[in-house]
């Protein structure tokens, strides 16, 4: 764990933390203070960008993940973006829109941030868009996968460098209906991803012929007994399992889920969040044998992802995440767009967003599509043991579904 996180670990929601690049940490009070005598306004030579992430709430570790990955690229890149040093202002998103709007409106009208990165809820990404929508602002998703932010609701002020729900879980359906002979269940957080992530998986799983054995959501952020829900899948006899939970949900999910002995003889299959970073570490040999897809995972073996493996290990201590590679890659792209928008409008940047061309990535290389997401690869990875550690393991690749 960086100087950063150790410092913002002890922060209360709603604190803002200035961050100039050269690691100099600047904090204000909570929301409504002014950032500095210029009220908001950023130095000659700066750019200001706004970091929206959880700092509390089930989803703080991974808004820590994508701090760091934030801050790496920054730091390997002598603190600038475009050319200008970047003055990262941090925001917390904390568990939903209620927290996670006002701090995104502050980011914009009182920081005057050039655009903000960040954003891990689908629910927050949908409260958000209508607001950078019509302040004409660029936000660049760097996690949440709500389908409509690049679909019905597409934005030309919104991007982004993560995933859509609805292609990081059909990547998986066919995969699943083949190797499974028999029914599988279908649980998730009943939230917007956790819809979106059983409606994909179940479109390309229904489409090569597999049949649901039944269909459960459980309440978002506060279920930590999922034994009613276990006993149910055991009660439908299903063949298999398909899942949706990140953070803490996860790791309780995958625990219970080996203790209560469904795990040998009814496989666990989800997107990779179910066993990704910090949450596998604390799943530990429970999660042995979970298959998942992502676009990313820390095995891949690649010189590209292997400098970006040490190089994140060295500054943090610890392995990265897919939430650290997507707010990394988000810092790379406004890294090539700020030099074609000198005047820092958000029209000029989102123009310059659209001809960034392939983004050199640990996940290997991607593209923004025509709908303004990530274009990518995705992988199936099996969490499987590795010099005393879990790691998820690139079994193979999937192809992905549009
Ligand atoms: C989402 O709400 O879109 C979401 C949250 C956490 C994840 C993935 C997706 O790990």
């Amino acid at each position: 764990m960086g100087v950063l996180s150790v410092v913002l670990r002890a922060l209360r929601p709603g604190t803002t933390v200035v961050v100039v690049a050269t690691g100099a940490l600047v904090l204000t009070g909570c929301a409504g203070s002014s950032l500095s005598q210029s009220g908001g306004e950023q130095a000659a030579g700066a750019v200001k960008i706004g970091l929206l992430v959880p700092l509390s709430g089930v989803y703080a570790p991974l808004g820590e993940d994508m701090r760091n990955g934030f801050q790496l690229y920054l730091d390997q890149h002598g603190g600038k973006l475009g050319g200008s040093t970047a003055e990262v202002v941090s925001a917390d998103e904390g568990e939903g829109p209620q927290t996670g709007v006002p701090a995104a409106q502050k980011l914009v009208t009182q920081d005057q941030v050039t655009a903000v990165v960040g954003v891990v809820n689908s629910a927050t990404a949908l409260g958000l868009r209508d607001f950078f929508h019509e302040s004409k602002k660029p936000l660049l998703i760097a996690n949440a996968g709500a389908n409509d932010i690049t679909g019905a609701r597409k934005s030309e002020y919104v991007w982004r460098t993560s995933f859509a729900n609805g292609k990081v879980s059909a990547a998986l359906g066919a995969a699943v209906a083949k190797e499974v002979k028999g029914d599988v269940y279908l649980i998730a957080a009943d939230y917007a991803a956790g819809k979106e992530m059983v409606a994909g998986f179940r479109k390309t799983f229904e489409a090569a012929g597999g049949k649901v054995a039944g269909e459960k959501y459980t309440p978002f952020g506060k279920t930590q007994d999922f034994q009613p829900f276990l006993s149910a899948i055991r009660g439908s006899g299903a063949k298999a399992v398909y899942s949706f939970y990140a953070g803490a949900e996860a790791v309780s999910f995958v625990k219970q889920y080996r203790q209560f002995g469904l795990a040998d003889g009814t496989p666990l299959y989800g997107t990779g969040f179910l066993t990704e970073g910090g949450v596998l570490d604390a799943q530990g040999e429970a999660a042995a044998g979970v298959k998942t897809s992502l676009h990313y995972s820390t095995e891949l073996d690649t010189p590209r992802n292997k400098e970006f493996v040490a190089a994140y290990r060295k500054a943090y201590n610890e392995a990265p995440t897919v939430y650290a590679v997507q707010a990394y890659d988000s810092a790379a792209v406004l890294d090539k767009a700020l030099p074609k928008a000198p005047g820092g409008t958000g029209d000029e940047l989102v123009k310059a967003l659209g001809g960034v061309g392939p983004v050199d990535s640990p996940r290997g290389q991607w593209s923004f599509g025509a709908d303004q997401d990530a274009e990518q690869k995705y992988y199936l990875r099996e969490v499987r043991s590795s010099g005393g550690t879990v790691v998820n393991a690139v079994v193979g690749e999937l192809s992905a579904v549009q």
